[in-house]
């Protein structure tokens, strides 16, 4: 079996999981979302992965253009660019065809105010899990890998 190499890109103000409005995100810090990812990986077999968390748009338009070649696809969570870059949207649809992503949010964003109801990254990834914390993630890769092997 070929080895899947999954991007997992989080946006800003994502370091700060666990402290940050609980209430909302959830108690998992970063670092345990990629471990429990990890441990996935390892169980579904043949899977990589790669974290980054930036708080600047430039880094994460960068590593999705860089992204062709290197990897299979993309988990991203673009947090509050989701709502306002069109650049990183743009660089979603760039790659799509040779690297499919799936967007993640912990929180329900329809839920929550207007402002966050739109997404500008959605359109140009094969799907969005959102409102189920930090495992959502896990259901992103589960969806991912199976996307990607057929
Ligand atoms: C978020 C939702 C965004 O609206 C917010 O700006 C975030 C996190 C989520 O995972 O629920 O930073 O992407």
């Amino acid at each position: 079996m070929k080895t899947l190499k999954i991007l997992v890109l989080n946006g800003p103000n994502l370091s700060l999981l666990g402290t940050r409005e609980p209430e909302i995100y959830g108690i998992e810090t970063l670092a345990s979302i990629a471990q429990d990812m990890n441990a996935c990986a390892a169980k579904l077999g043949n899977v990589e992965l790669e974290f980054h968390q930036s708080n600047a748009e430039s880094d994460l338009i960068t590593w999705i253009g860089d992204s062709r070649g290197k990897f299979d696809g993309i988990i991203i969570n673009p947090a509050a660019y989701t709502h306002t870059s069109l650049g990183l949207g743009d660089a979603v649809k760039a790659v799509a065809k040779e690297v499919p992503a799936v967007e993640v949010h912990l929180s329900n964003t329809h839920a929550r105010e207007e402002i966050r109801h739109k997404s500008l990254t959605a359109p140009g990834c094969i799907g969005q899990i959102m409102g189920f914390k930090g495992y959502g993630y896990i259901l992103a890769l589960k969806a991912l890998v199976k996307h990607l092997r057929g």
